[in-house]
Order: structure tokens, then C-alpha cells, then sequence
């Protein structure tokens, strides 16, 4: 492989004490937890308060903390309004950019001093936003956006699927909710701090957030991945296909990372998921398929799932629709843009960075009229 240059692969562009990424020996830790602890031991609204509000909440905080995530939950009925008319065959990530940028006028940020209150605000609501638009065109019911479920892994479900969520896909959705939260200058954060950086408001730098995670370089490759994996019968069928796919080149989604170069050390921990749920999956042969593409990748390309390989299967596993999986990563990651916004307001100066010039020299206008 040769070493491609630009994209800013390797340019250190600020100081950020979030999150490191495999930096200086160190695992992937938010705030100097470790990933490991915290998607072993932890909930997802800890790591929620620990990125949101800086510390790993007590058990009262805790309790306070997903109360008032809880009472956060209702939407405006003029966002409902808007929800209903957004098209049913749009993508759920186009309703999430369109649903928080139609808050932000609703509910718009007057002051600094409340920009705790409106991460918590989207972190609450989010889940509900996308199942109203969801069942409202695919099942032509107006849901209730609240529930008594007190975690955003258990109402995302109850609101999907209507009735109390399965215990082990709560906890799949929380581990994955912890794994998605936060991950440095990654580019749809840093996208964030871009806009951030301008004096410009929190939402508007969500909306950015959610725009360039879309994209399937980055976070829309859960969803392809999923479509990956599912075009296949059997692993022998898939190592067929994949070796095809680099035959000709093709970018295999879910694998690979800009900074990662042995493993993404998330992948091990949902991959560990993705397998106890296809046990109880009636598509579980979906789990050794994934397996074998893993292992092609590995032998043809050096190259290891990230954490949205094994993400796919376990959303999958948890009966959640494919387009959806992206939107999921929105509901985790706006913890972590939103610590990046309140990081970048602390200590800002406008992002502005400069570019070689590469177009024409220095030429003579010509006026229209004689431009043939
Ligand atoms: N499948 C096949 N080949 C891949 C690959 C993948 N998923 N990821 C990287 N490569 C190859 C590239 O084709 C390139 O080969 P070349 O030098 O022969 O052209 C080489 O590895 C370097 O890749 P490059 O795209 O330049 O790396 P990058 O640092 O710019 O990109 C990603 C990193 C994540 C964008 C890239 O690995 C990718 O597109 N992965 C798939 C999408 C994905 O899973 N995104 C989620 C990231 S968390």
C-alpha cells in the first residue's frame, strides 16, 4: 500500500483533553476512563454526564440525571408538525439534521449558560424524533414520545418496537451507545468544532455534526456494512464475494481507520455482542458470515473491522431497520460533540486553515461579449 497524503492524516490541529485514540501508548479513554471499563462497568447515561458534564456521576446524581433526561423527552408539536411532513422515503439521518435544526429555532440558544441544558435537551429527545417521523409514515400512528423506560437504550427500543425491549438488547444498544460517545477529532466532531469556532450556536454545530457523520466514510458505514454482510448465504459464499470485491478494488465497509493501525480496540468489545445475540437471532447465520469476511480482510488487506463491522449485526440482532443504525450513532455521539463544543467555546479561535494554490496563473479578463 502506498502512504496517501492529505486529508489531514496526521496533522495535529489542537489540544483537546476529551478523549485520547490510541495516543502515547494509551487505550481509547474518555476523560482517562478506559473504553473497557466503561463499556463493562458503566451505563450509557454515565458516560452521557461524564462527556456532558464532566464527571462519572454518582448514584443520586445518576438518578437525577436520567430523571431529567426522562422529562426532556416531549417534542413541540410544531416539530411533530414538520416530522409529519418530512417524506417517507427520506433517510432517517436527513430527519435528524432536519428535526434538530427545526429545534433550534424553536428552543434556540440565547445564552452560553444554558448550553449544558440543550445537549441534554437533544440527547433526550433525539430517539423520539426519529420513531414519531418513523411510525407516523410507516405505521400512520402519532406515538408518544415519552415512555417510563429510564434509559435511552430502553426507551430507543420501546418506542421501535412497542413493547418492554429484551434485557440483553437493552444492554447491547447501551454497550454500543458508550462505544459510539466519543472519539476525538474524528471528522464529524471536528466538523463540529469548525462551526463551533465561527461564535456560530450549539445547534447549528449539531447540525453540522450530523451532516458529516452521515456520509459512508464515516458514520453511515454501519449501514453499509450491514448491506455488505447480508447480500451473503453462507461464509463461503461471502469469501467468494469479498475476494471478488478487491479483486476489483471495491472499499469494503466497516474496515479500516484513519488512526487505528493493527485494531479498533471497540471492535473486540461488540463483536463479543454481535455474537451472544445472533445465539437467539433468527438470522444468526449472519454472525459467521461477518466472521469470515473479518478473516479475508485480514489475510488479503492487514486490514480489522472497525467498530461499525460487528455495530451492524448487533443493531441487526436487536431488530433494528438498517437505516437506522447511523441515526443510533447520532443518538451516542452527541455527547461527544457536544463536550468538543463546550471545549472549543473555552478556549476559541476561528479554524481557518490554509490551502497551496493550485489553479491558473494570473490571466487576462475577458468581457463577455467577446468570450465566443
Ligand atoms: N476496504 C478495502 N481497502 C481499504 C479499506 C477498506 N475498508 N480501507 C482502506 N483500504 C485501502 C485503500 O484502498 C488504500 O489502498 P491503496 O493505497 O492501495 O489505494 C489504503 O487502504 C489506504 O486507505 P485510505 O482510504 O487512503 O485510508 P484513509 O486513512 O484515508 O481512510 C477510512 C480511512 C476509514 C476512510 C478507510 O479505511 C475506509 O474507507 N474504510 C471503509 C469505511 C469505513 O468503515 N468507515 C468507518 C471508519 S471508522
Amino acid at each position: 500500500m502506498t502512504k496517501k497524503t492529505g486529508g489531514l492524516a496526521g496533522i495535529v490541529v489542537g489540544d483537546s483533553g476529551i478523549s485520547t485514540v490510541g495516543k502515547e501508548g494509551l487505550d481509547l479513554n474518555y476523560r482517562g476512563y478506559s473504553i473497557h471499563d466503561l463499556a463493562e462497568q458503566s451505563t450509557f447515561e454515565e458516560v452521557a454526564h461524564l462527556l456532558v458534564h464532566n464527571t462519572l456521576p454518582n448514584q443520586q446524581e445518576l438518578k437525577a440525571y436520567r430523571e431529567k433526561l426522562m422529562n426532556l423527552r416531549k417534542l413541540p408539536d410544531s416539530l411533530l408538525m414538520v416530522l409529519e411532513k418530512i417524506p417517507a422515503a427520506t433517510h432517517p439521518m436527513d430527519v435528524l439534521r432536519t428535526g434538530c435544526s427545526m429545534l433550534g429555532t424553536l428552543e434556540p440558544e440565547i445564552t452560553r449558560e444554558k448550553q449544558r441544558d440543550i445537549a441534554d435537551r437533544l440527547i433526550a429527545c433525539v430517539p423520539g424524533m426519529l420513531l414519531y417521523w418513523y411510525h407516523f409514515h410507516q405505521h400512520h400512528q402519532k406515538i408518544d414520545t415519552t415512555s417510563d423506560e429510564k434509559t435511552i437504550a430502553s426507551h430507543f427500543l420501546y418506542l421501535l418496537h412497542h413493547k418492554k425491549p429484551d434485557p440483553l438488547q437493552v444492554r447491547a444498544v447501551d454497550v454500543s451507545l458508550i462505544l459510539y460517545a466519543e472519539h476525538e477529532f474524528n471528522a464529524s466532531t471536528f466538523a463540529a468544532r469548525v462551526t463551533t469556532s465561527t461564535e456560530s450556536d450549539f445547534h447549528s454545530a449539531i447540525v453540522t455534526g450530523i451532516g458529516t457523520l452521515r456520509g459512508p466514510l464515516h458514520g453511515g458505514a454501519n449501514e453499509a456494512a450491514m448491506e455488505l454482510i447480508e447480500r451473503f448465504k453462507n461464509p463461503d459464499d461471502a469469501e467468494k464475494g469479498i475476494r471478488e470485491l478487491l479483486t476489483n478494488k471495491a472499499k469494503i465497509m466497516g474496515f479500516g481507520h484513519r488512526v487505528y493501525k493493527i485494531s479498533d480496540p471497540r471492535s473486540d468489545i461488540i463483536k463479543e455482542w454481535s455474537q451472544k445475540l445472533s445465539a437467539h437471532a433468527t438470522d444468526g447465520y449472519l454472525y459467521p458470515i461477518s466472521e469470515r469476511i473479518e478473516k479475508i480482510m485480514w489475510d488479503e488487506k492487514h486490514l480489522f473491522p472497525n467498530l461499525d463491522f460487528y455495530s451492524a449485526t448487533t443493531y441487526h440482532f436487536c431488530g433494528i431497520p438498517t437505516a437506522m443504525f447511523t441515526p443510533l450513532f447520532v443518538m451516542s455521539r452527541l455527547t461527544g460533540w457536544s463536550a468538543h463544543i463546550f471545549e472549543q467555546r473555552a478556549d476559541n479561535r476561528l479554524i481557518r486553515p490554509d490551502s497551496n494554490y493550485s489553479g491558473p496563473k494570473p490571466r487576462e479578463y475577458i468581457p463577455i461579449e467577446q468570450r465566443g
